[in-house]
């Protein structure tokens, strides 16, 4: 039997794994899908990123046999309702039943979900049964839903875990310490990626630009593999961070940030295509710039954040387009952009915290030296020459401290 969790996982805790490792047993499962919602339907609050919620729930689950995480509400655009993922996974599985998890705290509230009868036509509900709960009062409120609603609702037990996702998240925003909250690997996460900082970026960010970052993130899903959605998510977060410091956009550095690797993943021909494509348009730059194959994947995924945007700003697709390299002539945000993608807290060195502190202190401009310095040398390790485009920007930096 195969049993659906679903929730937003902001953040991934200990009781939600204790629920699933109790519903696994407890109902006899032999798989379980725990799927993080893409645009919940009722929100209260902002969700987080996808990608840091997928892999929270990834790290957190991962060696629960039977257990599988599912993007399949991520990777829709648009409001992801409860029945219409029962109805897309029981035909794409194949499925007779399929047993749907939650806490006792929904049965009262099962008839402000969207079309109750016809969900619970389509599966089985389990509820779980915490410890030190009324177990008779849980049953009752069971039985009254089963005649109402036609449909039977199963209860599984499992212990008492005082944790709530909202209160991890207002210990980690006063700098408390969760550890006894979340599994370690989760914490290890939170601690570097710090999904939940308040920085003056994301949390900054006004809601409808807010709103289309994580359309943005829900239409990009698809061309980028999870690692690679991290980092995009955790250049994002950075380049919102800084922007508000330099007077620009903090929506638009998030998505320059979101969408800055679009392409990199897709095969070579297709990459060298999008490229073309973007010195046909008049793209700015010269195309002898792209000296190394890797070089061409900015231009390229520059055209394709054009596209699924829908919308032309020059000024993000010439950062967009640039930011492996930088350029002479860069703008601030192709500035931000450059230092994002090379100093985002997904890079953990030690030794870019000095570049951090510049470009957190409003030198911009000692920021980027700094961070060519840092590529050079890279690139001197690998026994690589750094790109013409780089050298020339750096001659604009030079003289700073
Ligand atoms: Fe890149
Ligand atoms: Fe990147």
């Amino acid at each position: 039997m195969t049993g659906l969790f679903g929730g937003t996982f902001d953040p991934f805790h200990l009781g939600h794994r204790a629920l699933i490792r109790h519903a696994m047993t407890g109902l006899g499962l032999d798989r379980l899908l725990v799927m993080p919602v893409g645009r919940p339907p009722h929100k209260s609050r902002r969700t987080t990123l996808a990608a840091y919620r997928f892999e929270m729930v990834r790290l957190g689950t991962e060696d629960l046999e039977g257990v599988l995480v599912s993007d399949d509400e991520i990777r829709r655009p648009g409001l992801d309702y409860t029945y219409h993922t029962v109805l897309r996974l029981k035909e794409e599985l194949a499925l007779d039943q399929l047993v749907l998890l939650a806490g006792s705290d929904v049965l009262p509230q099962l008839g402000s979900w969207h079309r109750p009868e016809d969900l619970l036509t389509e599966v089985t509900l389990a509820v779980a049964v915490r410890g030190g709960e009324d177990r008779d009062e849980v049953a009752e409120h069971a039985a009254r839903a089963e005649a109402r609603y036609q449909s039977e609702i199963r209860l599984f037990d499992m212990p008492a875990i005082d944790l709530s996702a909202s209160r991890i998240r207002e210990t980690l925003e006063s700098d408390g310490d969760i550890s006894g909250m979340c599994p370690d690997r989760v914490i290890d996460f939170i601690r570097q990626y710090r999904p939940y900082q308040a920085d003056g970026g994301f949390d900054a960010m006004k809601e409808s630009d807010w709103q289309t970052l994580l359309d943005l993130e829900e239409r990009a899903w698809p061309y980028l593999t999870q690692a690679r959605r991290l980092h995009a998510a955790s250049v994002a977060q950075y380049a919102a961070r800084l922007a508000p410091l330099y007077g620009q956009d903090i929506g638009r550095a998030a998505r320059a940030g979101l969408l800055h690797d679009l392409a990199k993943e897709l095969p070579r021909d297709r990459q060298e295509e999008l490229a073309a494509r973007y010195f046909e348009q008049g793209g700015f730059g010269d195309p002898l710039a792209l000296q190394s194959e890797d070089l061409i994947h900015g231009p390229a995924s520059s055209v394709l954040a054009t596209e699924l945007t829908g919308s032309k700003d020059p000024g993000l697709e010439r950062a967009v387009a640039w930011h492996s390299t930088a350029h002479p002539v860069m703008e601030t945000l192709g500035e931000i952009l450059f230092l994002a993608d090379k100093i985002a807290y997904d890079r953990p060195f030690g030794r870019l915290e000095e570049i951090r502190h510049l470009a957190e202190s409003g030198r911009l401009a000692a920021a980027m030296k700094r961070c060519l310095e840092e590529v050079f040398e890279a690139l001197a390790r690998q026994g690589k020459e750094p790109a013409e485009y780089s050298l020339q920007a750096y001659e604009n930096y030079a003289g700073e401290e």
